[in-house]
């Protein structure tokens, strides 16, 4: 079937709609129903998610949790998560409660640099285009105050500007590297725009400039912001003496901190681990960042190339046992913004930056480095002691009534069932066909 379609974009919302419905379904009454159930009855509103990205046909839904009870720093935060999958806001919650009363999480923001680059080749003496480069570095700063002057006026602006030679890299590669500090905004339009000046004034002064013969020339490739941001780094930290981790779950201490430290110096060695365990850092991480209306693509790509920063991926967590404490603590690096794009756009963004009680960017970094290290301690406290399946299964044995449209009735004789029985899928799936018969 040849399904390729012209002027799409140019077609109404119902046209687009109506196209969807009938090129892909056999009954399109019954496709453009659920297309439809998931329109906002606010007009207004729904006309502000259409906008956010072209060809939008209807929303798609992820719940919107909360986790309370997180000691950061000595203060009480509830922390709104995004998140589709079963268990997350459980075990942050589980984890926030646990770490309140053994001193809270403390996190710490380390440094906020944003790097951007010119990438651009040049065919030359090298030498001279540093002493061009030195010569007319001032000018990258004059050309861009119409854009950095607001930024200025807030604490940032462009930190520094170098010229990087690349050339072990790719045949007369050069980079103008640039360093910002882009305070409560994330920065990417303002990073950009920096960059795409500094290459028209590269090129507007490499064409003025009679240093250079007529074979030496200079050409831009690209102007674009790093997502990876060594230097916008946040430290989150949980520290107890050993006998304080003592509870229901954990009746012996010593050898749960020891088995603790153990799995976390697996991860630490051994890539096929440290994926697993860092992804169950990103469970908290990403459903903060998408609560608050930031980039977790920019952030996922960041995170995980911080984690092979040494030539190896590994573990973004560490654990230690010294003198009778157990520590365990991250660093990651997050760029992240509480003012502009969908965090001044979007309601739900503004009422979740409200319960988090309107934080600077480097306040959400702290809150989002806890989030990551609290969902990575559940993770490990479960495989270490009762495993990751039962919590996992009581979460998802909701999911499979969900799906097998439970009433209120089977719901109570499944569950009080499923208290004594291992829960799977097909235990639960055998269960309701046996009520239902
Ligand atoms: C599941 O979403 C995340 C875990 O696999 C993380 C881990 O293994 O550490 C439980």
């Amino acid at each position: 079937m040849n399904n390729a379609v012209a002027g799409f974009s140019k077609l109404s919302k119902k046209e687009k709609t109506n196209w969807i419905a009938e090129t892909y379904f056999s009954t399109p009454e019954d496709a453009l129903k659920i297309i439809r159930n998931y329109w906002n009855s606010d007009e207004k509103l729904q006309q502000l998610h259409d906008e956010f990205i072209e060809n939008t046909i209807t929303n798609l839904y992820i719940p919107l949790g909360v986790a309370p009870n997180f000691l950061i720093n000595g203060h009480y935060k509830t922390i709104p998560m995004a998140i589709e999958e079963s268990s997350v806001v459980a075990a942050a919650s589980k984890s926030a409660k646990y770490w309140a009363t053994r001193g809270g999480f403390k996190a710490t923001v380390i440094d906020t640099e944003k790097i951007g680059q010119v990438h651009f080749t040049f065919a030359g003496e090298a030498e001279k285009l540093q002493a061009f480069f030195d010569l007319i570095k001032p000018k990258f700063f004059s050309d861009t105050q119409s854009i950095t002057k607001n930024m200025q006026q807030r604490g940032g602006g462009i930190l520094d500007i170098q010229l990087k030679d690349k050339r072990n890299l790719l045949d007369n590669y050069f980079q103008l590297h640039a360093t910002f500090e882009t305070k409560d905004s994330m920065g990417a339009n303002f990073i950009n725009s920096c960059l795409e000046q500094f290459a028209t004034t590269l090129k507007e002064e490499f064409e003025h400039s009679e240093l250079f013969s007529e074979n030496e020339n200079v050409k831009v490739i690209m102007s674009i912001l790093s997502n990876y941001v060594p230097n916008c780094i946040v430290r989150a930290e949980v520290s107890c003496p050993i006998e304080d981790l003592a509870e229901k779950h954990i009746q012996n201490p010593q050898d749960f901190a020891e088995r603790f430290v153990q799995a976390v110096q697996i991860a630490e060695v051994e890539p096929f681990r440290a994926v697993t365990h860092n992804k169950g850092i990103m469970n908290g991480v990403d459903a903060v960042i998408l609560a608050t209306g930031n980039d977790f693509r920019a952030v996922e790509a960041g995170i995980h190339a911080y984690a092979s920063k040494n030539g190896q991926y590994a573990s973004l967590s560490h654990a230690k046992i010294e003198n009778g404490i157990f520590t365990f603590w991250l660093e990651i690096p997050l760029a992240l913004g509480t003012v502009g794009g969908l965090t001044s756009l979007h309601p739900l963004v503004k009422l979740c930056l409200e319960i988090l009680e309107k934080p600077s960017a480097a306040e959400l970094m702290q809150i989002v480095a806890v989030a990551g290290l609290a969902q990575n301690f559940a993770a490990l406290r479960s495989l270490t002691t009762t495993g990751i399946q039962e919590g996992h299964m009581k979460m998802h044995l909701n999911n499979i009534l969900n799906q097998f449209e439970a009433t209120t009735e089977e719901r109570q004789q499944i569950k009080h069932h499923f208290k004594k029985n291992t829960i799977s899928h097909s235990a639960v799936v055998e269960f309701i066909e046996s009520l239902r018969k």
